[in-house]
């Protein structure tokens, strides 16, 4: 699936922003809550060349308007004030769109007129852009990111109902407050626990262990339990203009150290490792990561098992090696949270691990 287009630049997308017109006049009704939805593209703006495909298709390919046009109900829930922010395909998400993403969700919530925001995006890398919303975004107000796992095109494409759901929550009084929320098949869930666990299934996102969040049908909006960790307005990160590089690292059988000298060569600020098991990592890899940390350069130890803890001087002499556990955060979250980290000139594994315990 290629991506297709860029982003728009913050002047063109004023323009496209249509406000939420509010009746008016002695006797008129309040008005429904006004939410902003913001198209990225992804599935839910894909498109094939039949309704039986729902693999071989173009993600990022069907605009905003066409896509609440085929939802009519949302006319009952709010009122809707559409941007096309990007057309692309989520595996191609760059740190520069996401920059934008966050100044223009910030904008939008800081206005009087608008009461949350609904982010449509790609499967692929949802559950990253959700996490590093829940630690930038500047307000209280409701944020939730939506997608689909089959095209527009589609037969029961499952995108215009997670569209109206997602709706449905922003403009539910009780999401203010709870955080970035995900809300996928009927579920929503807490954006730093969810993650995608299917390549295929219209259920594709899960909260491993801690579950979801709660749900929404039938225009209800359910919490079944509460956020716990800092996040948004509670939260020192903000988006600047420049993105430490941090990469990922996986160890598996028989991995060597060449990896992991090469980011260090190239002059990377941090590297997340997915570890085995609880963060475990080859004794081959662990000394190149050793070396690179004594170096000043961040290494924070996650799993690539899915779900679970890593023990800080479980599976590895964290204080000997001056390592970072990552907790319950998986590699691709970890990451996000150490670009966060080291932009607000966290240094040191001590500072480090204390921001990985607190969010
Ligand atoms: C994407 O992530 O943009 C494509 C895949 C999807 O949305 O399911």
């Amino acid at each position: 699936m290629a991506a297709r287009g860029a982003s728009l630049t913050i002047a063109a997308m004023n323009t496209l922003t249509s406000s939420c017109a509010a009746p008016s006049g002695e006797g008129a009704t309040p008005p429904l809550p006004c939410i902003a939805v913001l198209a990225t593209g992804g599935t839910i703006a894909g498109a094939a060349a039949d309704a039986t495909n729902t693999s071989g298709y173009q993600a990022g390919v069907v605009g905003v308007e066409q896509l609440l046009s085929v939802v009519p109900a949302l006319s009952t829930v709010a009122r809707i004030a559409p941007e096309q922010i990007a057309s692309v395909d989520s595996k191609d998400m760059t740190m520069p769109l996401w920059t934008t993403l966050v100044q223009r969700i910030n904008t939008l919530l800081a206005t009087d007129g608008i009461d949350g925001v609904v982010v449509t995006h790609g499967t692929d890398t949802l559950e990253e852009t959700a996490y590093l919303l829940h630690l930038t975004v500047k307000s209280d107000k409701p944020v939730v990111l939506t997608a689909a796992m089959r095209p527009a095109s589609a037969l029961s494409a499952d995108g215009p109902l997670n569209l109206l759901n997602a709706v449905t929550v922003a403009a539910h009084a009780g999401s203010r407050g709870q955080g970035v929320l995900v809300a996928f098949n009927n579920k929503l869930h807490s954006a730093r626990d969810v993650v995608k666990t299917s390549t295929y299934a219209v259920d594709a996102f899960q909260s491993p262990e801690i579950g979801a969040l709660g749900w929404v049908q039938d225009g209800r909006v359910e919490f079944q339990r509460a956020v716990v960790r800092p996040h948004t307005l509670a939260t020192e990160f903000v988006i600047g203009p420049k993105w430490p590089h941090v990469e990922i690292v996986a160890s598996y059988a028989g991995v060597s150290r060449i990896a992991v000298d090469a980011l260090v060569a190239a002059g990377v600020r941090g590297i997340v490792v997915a570890g085995t098991g609880n963060g475990s990592i080859h004794v081959s890899m662990q000394q190149a990561l050793a070396d690179a940390a004594s170096q000043g350069v961040a290494v924070v130890r996650s799993s690539r098992v899915g779900s679970g803890h890593v023990m800080r001087n479980g599976a590895a002499a964290d204080d000997a090696l001056g390592f970072v556990s990552a907790g319950s955060l998986n590699p691709y979250k970890a990451r996000v949270l150490l670009m966060l980290a080291l932009a607000a000139g966290g240094t040191g594994p001590v500072a480090l691990q204390k921001t990985f315990d607190t969010y």
